[in-house]
């Protein structure tokens, strides 16, 4: 699914990932609102939606790849550092607006740290959960991922 590129902000060291920006309707006093579209901004079908929240500044999540799962982050409230690794380049950025999400293709080692205060991740996903579709192991990503 092709993006209509103004939404791409940046393009990232790391293939297979991009900035995205979303609208940002600013209300005033009637604070702010922030919206993203299939196809306008989220280049797949969306079959599943998380969130991760209460995790500690020492704690690491992700640190895995998946073979087949796009998705697209946003930090809709907090900080965090994001680290990506493609099995040849890196990109190390914070995630800190709510109206700036990631898009994260397939094989893509990534690691999310330094969670701020209260911070909350909202991750849209192209598949279902599945495990089978995880590579937990950095060694095995790296093989793989030079394969290709
Ligand atoms: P995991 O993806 O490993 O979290 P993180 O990326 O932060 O390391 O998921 C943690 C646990 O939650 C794992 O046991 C799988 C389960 N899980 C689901 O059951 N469904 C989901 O959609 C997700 C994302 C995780």
């Amino acid at each position: 699914m092709k993006l209509k590129v103004k939404q791409v902000v940046k393009k990232l060291k790391t293939k297979n990932s991009y900035l995205i920006q979303i609208p940002l309707i600013a209300g005033g006093k009637r604070g702010n609102l922030s919206f993203c579209e299939l196809k306008k901004q989220i280049p797949f079908n969306i079959k599943r939606v998380y969130w991760i929240y209460r995790v500690s500044f020492k704690q690491s999540r992700g640190e895995h790849a998946h073979k087949k799962t796009e998705q697209v982050l946003f930090c809709l409230q907090g900080s965090i550092r994001m680290k990506l690794d493609d099995g040849i380049h890196k990109d190390n950025i914070i995630l800190n607006k709510p109206n700036i999400g990631i898009f994260l293709g397939r094989m893509l080692w990534h690691e999310m740290k330094n969670f701020q205060k209260d911070t909350i991740l909202l991750i849209l996903a192209s598949e279902f959960y599945k495990e089978k579709d995880y590579i937990r192991d950095y060694n095995t990503f790296k093989r793989l991922a030079q394969k290709q």
